[in-house]
């Protein structure tokens, strides 16, 4: 109902007399389009989030956060470099490490991996953890630069973990992002996040 409200009110306007008729047939095209495709949605995300619960992620490389955040003051884009900027933040992968990972600097027996991939040019195979279904856009730089939320918001204490964590710190439901856009008074339509 609130899909069929809110489309009326934008579209059925004054301006144009055959407004309200034309955009009643759209829109209930479309509420049908909308249901189907979400109903299909339902059936996909309910099994994926099934199989999530019931799987845990290992990466390959114990990489430590707290170590490179912490101990030596490295900020979040230095390694996630989209993070303000794109879409997408992306997870660092040799030509980052290879900054620093030429050669050995530790003892650190997950170091020597490091190195070996660096030199043999053999991209880290990580895993990704936060993931949305293919139907919700997100963009990262409209929420970490034009909102100016801090990235902790959304993923919990990630600077402070000393081994890379097997699920999200911080669960991403629909409902947080919808109590989020409502407080902040930015648009809850369905359509803003599902295209
Ligand atoms: C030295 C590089 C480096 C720095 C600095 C760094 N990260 Fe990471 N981050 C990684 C790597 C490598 C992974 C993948 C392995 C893992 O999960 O530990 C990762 C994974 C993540 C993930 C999980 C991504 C996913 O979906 O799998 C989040 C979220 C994250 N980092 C947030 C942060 C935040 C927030 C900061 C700053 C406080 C930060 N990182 C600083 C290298 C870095
Ligand atoms: C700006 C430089 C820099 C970058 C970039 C960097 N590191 Fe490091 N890293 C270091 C330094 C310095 C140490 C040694 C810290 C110490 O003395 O204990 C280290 C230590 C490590 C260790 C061993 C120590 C431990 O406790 O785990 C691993 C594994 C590691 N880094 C993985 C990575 C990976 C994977 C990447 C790329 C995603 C990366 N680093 C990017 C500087 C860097
Ligand atoms: C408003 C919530 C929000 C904020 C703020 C946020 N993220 Fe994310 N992040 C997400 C969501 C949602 C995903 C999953 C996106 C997807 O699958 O397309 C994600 C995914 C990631 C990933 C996994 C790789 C990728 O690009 O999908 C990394 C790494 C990451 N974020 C790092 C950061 C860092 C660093 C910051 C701060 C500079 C940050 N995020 C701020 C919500 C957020
Ligand atoms: C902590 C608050 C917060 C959370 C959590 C959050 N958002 Fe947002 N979002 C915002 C704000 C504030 C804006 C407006 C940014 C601007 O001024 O452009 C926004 C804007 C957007 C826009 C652009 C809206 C438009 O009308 O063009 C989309 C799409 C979006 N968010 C999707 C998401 C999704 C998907 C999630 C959950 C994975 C999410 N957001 C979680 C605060 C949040
Ligand atoms: C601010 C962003 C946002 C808005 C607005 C939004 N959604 Fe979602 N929606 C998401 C995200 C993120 C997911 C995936 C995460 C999850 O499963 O909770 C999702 C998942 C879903 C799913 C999959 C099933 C489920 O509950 O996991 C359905 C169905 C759905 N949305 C319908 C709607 C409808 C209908 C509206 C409008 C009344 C709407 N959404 C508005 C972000 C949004």
């Amino acid at each position: 109902m609130s899909i069929i409200n809110s489309s009326m009110n934008t579209q059925g306007s004054q301006r144009d007399p055959a407004g309200p008729m034309r955009s009643l047939r759209h829109v209930s095209v479309r509420a049908v389009g909308i249901t189907v495709a979400v109903g299909a949605a339902v059936l996909v995300v309910s099994g994926a989030v099934l199989h999530r619960s019931l799987t845990s992620v290992k990466q390959p490389i114990a990489f430590n956060h707290s170590k490179h955040v912490e101990d030596l003051g490295l900020g979040c884009t230095m390694c996630h470099l989209y993070a303000l900027t794109g879409t997408r933040a992306t997870i660092p992968n040799i030509e980052v490490c290879g900054m620093c990972h030429t050669a050995p600097l530790t003892e650190s027996e997950e170091e020597v991996l490091v190195v070996e991939h660096v030199q043999s040019g053999q991209p880290i195979p990580w895993r990704k953890i936060y993931r949305i279904p293919a139907h919700v856009y997100f963009s990262h730089r409209r929420h970490t630069s034009t909102a100016e939320i801090a990235c902790e918001t959304c993923h919990g204490a990630m600077g402070e973990t000393s081994t890379p964590v097997s699920r999200p710190i911080v669960k991403i439901t629909m409902d947080r992002c919808v109590q989020c856009h409502r407080q902040s008074e930015v648009s809850t339509d369905c359509i803003s996040c599902h295209r």
